[in-house]
């Protein structure tokens, strides 16, 4: 008989360190998320330029532009979505790219938006072709180009829809057409966090959960959260946990160290999942480089998931590199790991 764990994904959907969000997440996330601009730590430049957008909007009692956020997962598209839509004193209404699957469902949500809402629009990217052609002219002209009948019969018949703001969030900008990206307004990337910051969202959370943590334990937690704000609010909750069973409650720097091996979250933020695949590259590929297909075959993953969750962080701290000819190991990759690189020494 096969063995079933011969096939079973290593990156599962429980990882402490998953980017995307889990189903114990959603409870904390309205304690923590940030309503306001100013309780909205980092991004500072993407800051001050939502500012002006917004204040400028305002100045001229217009509704803002079609506005689209980019970025790896959970740095805060979502939050800085319903910041845009309470600073300009408007309603969200939030939808995704796969919810929408007939132009009929699209057609609804538009005509029923009041004059200046904010459209919400998830993982953008995975928006079905045929919907993306009706968002152009509603974007655009504000206009609804519905086909009536079918064959030579068929017309098309155009309606009103009130001027709202289309905000697009997505992951993968690679994967947006040009002519939907041409009709944002206003592009605003998010990047992973400075640690200085991640220091400062952890210690916020702590307050607003009361949880009481050392200045060196947000530290540790900081150094250990992929620079992702969803991962440090995830492993605060997991470490206030092992406080309270194994200590006094207290968030200890001892205490958050103990916590966070016992996940197997190492120091760079790196679990179990992320080993696999640079172990992979090096041990069966000699550190690559080597095509992606390739790379997820060997670790019975798929590519979506390499690219989209292992990858970008991998890349951020400069252990994994893209080249034309495929993935490459970095030195750094082979230090961290203990392993000598090509030609190098350990040292
Ligand atoms: N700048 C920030 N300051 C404080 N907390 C933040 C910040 N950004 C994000 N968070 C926290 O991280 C959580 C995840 O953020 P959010 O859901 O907005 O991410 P996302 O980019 O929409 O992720 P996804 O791509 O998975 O949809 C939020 O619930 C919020 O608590
Ligand atoms: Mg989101």
């Amino acid at each position: 008989m096969e063995d079933a764990s011969n096939n079973e994904k290593i990156i599962g959907n429980d990882r402490a360190v998953s980017p995307v969000e889990l189903p114990e997440d959603a409870k904390t996330d309205l304690t923590l998320r940030p309503s306001a601009l100013d309780d909205f730590i980092g991004q500072d430049t993407l800051k001050r330029q939502l500012t002006t957008f917004l204040s400028a909007a305002k100045k001229r009692n217009e509704p803002i532009e079609h506005t689209l956020l980019y970025g790896p997962p959970g740095l805060g598209k979502t939050t800085l979505s319903h910041i845009i839509a309470r600073e300009m004193g408007k309603n969200i209404r939030i939808t995704s790219g796969p919810a929408i699957e007939r132009v009929g469902d699209l057609a609804a949500i538009l005509s029923n938006l009041e004059p200046g809402e904010i459209l919400f629009i998830d993982e953008i990217h995975r928006l079905p072709k045929t919907i993306e052609e009706v968002l152009y002219p509603a974007m655009e002209d504000f206009a609804l180009d519905m086909v009536i009948g079918k064959g030579p019969a068929a017309r098309t018949l155009r309606l009103d829809i009130p001027r709202f703001t289309l905000v697009g969030a997505t992951t993968r900008l690679s994967l947006l057409s040009s002519p939907l990206r041409d009709r944002f307004g206003a592009t605003y990337h998010l990047d992973y966090y400075s640690s200085g910051d991640m220091q400062r969202i952890i210690a916020r959370s702590a307050k607003l959960l009361n949880v009481p943590l050392d200045e060196s334990a947000a530290a540790e937690l900081a150094a250990r959260s992929r620079r992702t704000p969803r991962i440090g609010n995830r492993l605060l909750r997991r470490c206030r946990d092992y406080a309270q069973v194994h200590g006094d409650g207290k968030l200890t720097n001892v205490i958050a160290m103990r916590a966070l091996d016992e996940l197997c979250v190492d120091t760079m933020g790196l679990d179990g999942a992320d080993r696999i695949i640079l172990e992979a590259l090096i041990a069966k590929f000699r550190g690559g480089p080597v095509g992606i297909g390739t790379l997820a075959a060997a670790t019975h993953e798929e590519i979506a998931t390499l690219e989209e969750v292992i990858e970008p962080y991998l890349m951020h701290i400069g252990f994994l590199e893209r080249t034309p000819r495929g993935r490459v190991a970095t030195e750094a990759a082979y230090k961290h790991l203990g392993l000598v690189p090509p030609g190098g020494s350990l040292v």
